[in-house]
């Protein structure tokens, strides 16, 4: 790369951030209402027409949905001015409708890009994931291992008691084994609602988050939107693939995947270097959410490209009269 090759790269990357930014904050208007699909159509809107001002021949592989349920960020969108490097763009304008709509904490509008082809086109269904964070020697834990056996792996390799281990898992009637035997090893349970792609990144910041590993099916996208925040973080991410039906198999399918058992680690989801951001829609452990202070909207970003390691917050205050 040149250096001004680098430098665009780099502005490049802050351009990204005003894309969950301008998401989020159209998100925020709807926090607390009841309204799930407004709040997530504010935030594909905002998203789209500040995404379409980057200047990227940008393809969305990760998105909304397929062309045919999805108006707008769907699989396959070409996105960006045109002018500019070949991207593959994983998104989620607003993650956690749910959590947004009843005014529960941690819904984020996330937004990934990587060189074209080096992010795996993830169909919309479950993904069983297993997270950890960085420090760990690579697949210290794995999916093959039952749940209490990755617990008590762990807490050897961390130098501490089961009891002090705490695993993140989403509060769902399929996670009740799960959990029933991660509690069995003296382990604390953190559930959270919705979310899972903050479920995982908590296990990036485990000091200040108090969460050592993620557990648990949740959807495939976020699967890959959470393995380009580890990449750039540290951390392991494994991922299989969960099919409920034949129609669940026909979507792999369609996405080009063959061998439905593989398990993915974060190479396989993410196999380049890439860019990531994050603002917070509602308040949580990991980001402030967009809020109201007199005169002016706040909003908290993270933003993160793996190729320097570079993890940028930034605070944004617009006014609005
Ligand atoms: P949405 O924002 O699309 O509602 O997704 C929220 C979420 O909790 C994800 O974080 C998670 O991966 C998925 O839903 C879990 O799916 P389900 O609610 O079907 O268990």
């Amino acid at each position: 790369m040149t250096s001004r090759e680098i430098f665009a790269d780099r502005m490049l990357s802050l351009g990204l951030a005003r894309v969950s930014e301008a998401a989020a904050i159209a998100a925020a208007k709807l926090i607390g209402r009841g309204d799930e699909d407004g709040a997530d159509r504010a935030a594909v809107d905002a998203m789209r027409l500040q995404l379409n001002m980057l200047d990227i021949d940008g393809v969305v592989v990760i998105g909304e949905g397929e062309r045919d349920h999805a108006p707008m960020l769907y699989i396959g969108e070409r996105v960006g001015s045109g002018r500019g490097p070949n991207v593959d763009i994983a998104l989620d304008p607003l993650e956690g409708t749910t959590l947004t709509a009843k005014d529960m904490p941690n819904a984020l509008s996330v937004i990934a890009m990587g060189p074209r082809g080096t992010m795996l086109h993830a169909p919309d269904v479950y993904m069983d994931k297993l997270a950890v964070g960085p420090g760990y020697v690579p697949g210290i834990v794995n999916l093959d291992m039952p749940p209490a056996e990755r617990v008590r792996t762990l807490a050897v390799a961390k130098g501490c008691s089961t009891e002090d281990i705490t695993v993140c898992v989403l509060e769902r009637e399929r996670h009740l084994d799960l959990i029933r035997e991660v509690r069995s090893t003296g382990a604390a349970i953190r559930l959270i609602t919705d979310g899972d792609v903050a479920g995982v990144i908590h296990t990036a910041e485990a000091e200040k988050t108090g969460i050592d590993m993620y557990m648990g099916q949740g959807g495939a996208p976020e699967g890959v939107l959470a393995a380009a925040a580890l990449r750039c973080m540290g951390g392991q991410i494994h991922g299989r693939l969960v099919f409920r039906n034949d129609d669940e198999k026909l979507r792999a399918a369609r996405a080009g995947i063959t061998d439905l058992d593989r398990i993915y680690t974060l190479d396989d989801m993410v196999a380049g270097d890439v860019i990531f951001s994050a603002t917070g829609v509602t308040s949580g452990s990991i980001l402030a959410g967009a809020r109201r202070e007199g005169d002016y909207l706040e909003t908290e970003t993270i933003l993160m490209r793996s190729k320097t390691g570079s993890v940028r917050r930034l605070h944004y205050r617009q006014r609005t009269r």
